[in-house]
């Protein structure tokens, strides 16, 4: 792994830490319905107060497009803040620079914190611009990076601010890029991926660097019904990019040329219908009915999978193997998901998720506490997979 400063380098005492975590949660009627991006930010900013520091948080809500959105105001967040940071003294800054931020900043007293309004209000935040930048590291001394999961963003907390002011990895983010790199750059040897989801087309280049990286890929969800078309195997009703038939094709070439093993679904659960409570029937994959669609993977693909897992030393885990929000269409992901958390929790695999609805999946299966690392990243844990260098984390390895 590359290097990167972390809290560990900094000496905080007196000083004001501009921190840039990712608030954008998601919120019901004014109100957060899931605080775990901001439960995960908090071991860095205790750490950064119990130092001496006073806090200054930066986040984006929303994608208000440069223009101040009521409805995108971080201010709703604050009483979410309050609970998580307990003991901790939290204020609110109605704008995120100019005199409004400067007169929260030098009001706050060592030890607290200030959440500062959207950075998105300003055009300049994902302009990446200079002057917007240089405005906000006039507020404090010293940038942290506790986003990971806005690291894809090349926008000026994220990027140019780093190359401003002194900078480092705060916990979270320093856990992901750890986490992420035992599981990639260096891991132990067999890796096993498993990938899931509705299509290829939005994970083509995911797909393109995984085969090239893994010892075995395992395909489900949506986008294995376009690579069994793409070999030509009939999949009546189902989910199907037959458009993209060429493109699986070449990736499946492209994994015999890297010695990767593709593994595919070999039967399915199908139904005439997405829905909970229909008539199921368990096929072989040869045998999917013409008025019928795959919804999941069927009971000998995800034992086959759970037994190959077993001969793992690394999992990396993005997508559901099937429609996983409508039993009984979630069991083999509930399956592979359960297997792959014995295997860690026995010390025998190392498990890295992430990404969007894999999320959910885990949570569903009751796993997300027995992975090794669940990733609270969505966009850019996939394009982390995809193989592309994140402009925020390539900043923070430039500050180092
Ligand atoms: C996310 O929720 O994935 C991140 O906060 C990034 O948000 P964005 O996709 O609006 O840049
Ligand atoms: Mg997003």
């Amino acid at each position: 792994m590359s290097s990167f400063k972390t809290l560990d380098d900094l000496d905080v005492d007196g000083k004001r830490v501009l921190v840039r975590v990712d608030f954008n949660v998601p919120m019901k009627d004014g109100r957060v319905t899931d605080a775990t991006r901001i439960e995960r930010a908090v071991p860095t900013i205790r750490h950064l107060t119990d130092a001496g520091a006073t806090v200054l948080l930066l986040s984006h809500f929303g994608r208000p497009k440069g223009k101040r959105v009521a409805e995108m105001s971080l201010q709703p967040v604050l009483p979410a803040l309050q609970q998580a940071f307990s003991g901790m003294e939290v204020s609110f800054s109605a704008d995120c620079i100019g005199a409004k931020a400067n007169a929260a900043a030098a009001a706050a007293p060592a030890g607290s914190v200030v959440l500062l309004e959207n950075l998105r209000f300003h055009a300049g935040e994902e302009a990446n611009d200079a002057h917007f930048a240089a405005s906000l590291a006039d507020l404090g001394d010293i940038y942290v990076n506790d986003a990971f999961s806005a690291a894809h963003r090349a926008h000026a907390s994220v990027e140019a601010l780093a190359r401003k002011l002194p900078a480092a990895a705060g916990r979270l983010m320093q856990a992901e890029l750890e986490h992420l790199g035992a599981a990639l750059e260096n891991p132990k040897r067999p890796v096993a991926a498993i990938v899931g989801g509705a299509k290829i087309s939005t994970k083509l280049d995911l797909l393109g660097n995984l085969v090239k990286k893994v010892d075995m890929l395992a395909i489900g969800g949506g986008m294995a019904n376009t690579f069994l078309n793409a070999v030509g195997v009939p999949v009546g009703k189902s989910l199907c990019e037959k458009d993209m038939a060429g493109t699986a094709r070449s990736i499946l070439d492209t994994a015999k040329a890297a010695n990767c093993d593709v593994v595919l679904p070999t039967d399915a659960v199908v139904a005439d219908t997405l829905a909970e409570g229909v008539e199921v029937e368990t096929v072989s994959v040869k045998q999917v009915p013409d008025n019928l669609m795959i919804l999941d993977c069927g009971p000998a693909t995800a034992e086959h999978l759970a037994k190959r897992l077993g001969a793992c030393a690394t999992l990396v885990w993005n997508g559901p193997l099937g429609c996983f929000e409508t039993p009984p269409f979630d069991a083999a992901t509930n399956q592979v998901a359960q297997a792959a958390a014995r295997l860690t929790k026995d010390g025998n695999l190392l498990s890295v998720a992430g990404g969007g609805d894999t999320v959910a999946a885990l949570g569903h299966a009751g796993v997300l506490d027995d992975f090794t690392y669940v990733s609270a990243a969505g966009g850019a844990f996939l394009e982390w997979l995809e193989g592309k260098a994140l402009p925020g984390v390539r900043a923070l390895m430039d500050a180092a």
